[in-house]
């Protein structure tokens, strides 16, 4: 019986790399490790054999069921592992987890979109313009002390002297040359102003020019305008006003003030308790400005406004430090 036991064992070894399926697997346990199998079958003649023979041949029978059952378990392992590599159509996939736009793109789009609906046309410029683009074309001629109003960030030149634009302001005559009015133009664009960092400045932000010429440009379009920008931009009617200000290229000027979309005028940390948020600087263009751009000045007026792209989108989410923005943080990124 020994002999027969042997023999089943060799028997499993050389069969074993036949198994090429599961089918071919089940095949195998039945023929040796199955109820009616061969192991089964010699077992039941070893119960039948006196004590001293049934305890040798009992001791080799465990033997030899083990190293089976230990071919059976290494050949199904196999089999399974290869099996869900190559055939499970339905084991769900990794999930692939995709990006999206940044806020500030997102709601730059978004904006674009509000004063296309409203007749403007886009155009974009430069992040590196001349003096003269940034200030003499807008009535900033050297050393006029409004230069002050923009920490500039000079650029290292041979001829031109160049500098990061500070204001989207600097191609207003490029483009008012360039297109004949009457003429209705948005310019975004990121600006760069050497200033200390806080929670409402950074080095780089946003901005988004209009400018608009034509026989009948006034200050109240100017004005409808922004109220028809800021309801579709934040989703409600806001009261908007003009508090006088100064700007050399704008002639009058103004500083354009939002109802505080947080506190609805009621006074908040927000808007320091005035009730109003300050948005936007505005006005007629000034006759300086049309001249250099050889505009008509008996015949065209002209209005501009340069909105604050990240003030915007911080008043709409709510958002406390503009330093967010750029942080890389994925917590913040996310939500958008
Ligand atoms: N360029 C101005 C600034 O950066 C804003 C402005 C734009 C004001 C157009 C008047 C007209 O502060």
């Amino acid at each position: 019986m020994k002999e027969e036991l042997d023999s089943i064992l060799k028997e499993a070894q050389e069969v074993k790399n036949n198994i090429k399926s599961l089918q071919d697997l089940e095949n195998f346990r039945i023929k040796f490790l199955g109820k009616k199998g061969l192991l089964k079958n010699i077992l039941d003649k070893i119960v039948n054999l006196p004590l001293e023979e049934r305890k040798e041949l009992g001791n080799y029978f465990n033997f030899v069921k083990e190293e089976v059952e230990k071919i059976y378990k290494e050949l199904r392992e196999k089999l399974e592992v290869g099996r869900f590599i190559k055939f499970d159509l339905h084991h769900p996939g990794r999930k692939i987890s995709k990006g999206h736009l940044h806020i500030i793109t997102q709601s730059i789009n978004k904006i674009i979109n509000i004063f296309s609906k409203i007749g403007f046309d886009v155009e974009l410029g430069r992040e590196i313009v001349t003096e003269y683009e940034n200030f003499d074309s807008l009535n900033i001629p050297p050393n006029h002390p409004a230069r002050d109003m923009w920490s500039t960030l000079w650029i290292k030149s041979q001829k031109e002297k160049l500098l990061l634009r500070t204001h989207t302001s600097a191609h207003q005559v490029e483009i008012l040359k360039k297109k004949n009015p009457p003429l209705k133009v948005i310019i975004p664009g990121k600006v760069y102003r050497h200033e200390a960092t806080d929670a409402r400045h950074e080095m780089q932000f946003h901005q988004l020019e209009g400018l608009a010429v034509g026989e009948g440009c006034n200050i109240q379009e100017l004005k409808g305008i922004f109220s028809i920008f800021f309801e579709e931009y934040f989703g409600k009617k806001l009261e908007v006003i003009f508090r006088s200000s100064y700007f050399p290229f704008t002639e009058p000027s103004v500083e354009v003030d939002i109802e505080c979309v947080l506190c609805k005028g009621r006074g908040c940390e927000v808007c320091k308790n005035s009730g109003y948020l300050e948005v936007a600087g505005a006005g007629m263009i000034h006759t300086f400005v049309l001249k250099e751009a050889g505009i008509d000045t008996n015949k065209y007026y002209g209005y501009a406004f340069g909105l604050g792209v990240e003030r915007i989108i911080m008043l709409k989410y709510n958002i406390p430090d503009i330093r967010l923005f750029h942080s890389s943080d994925l917590r913040f990124i996310k939500q958008f």
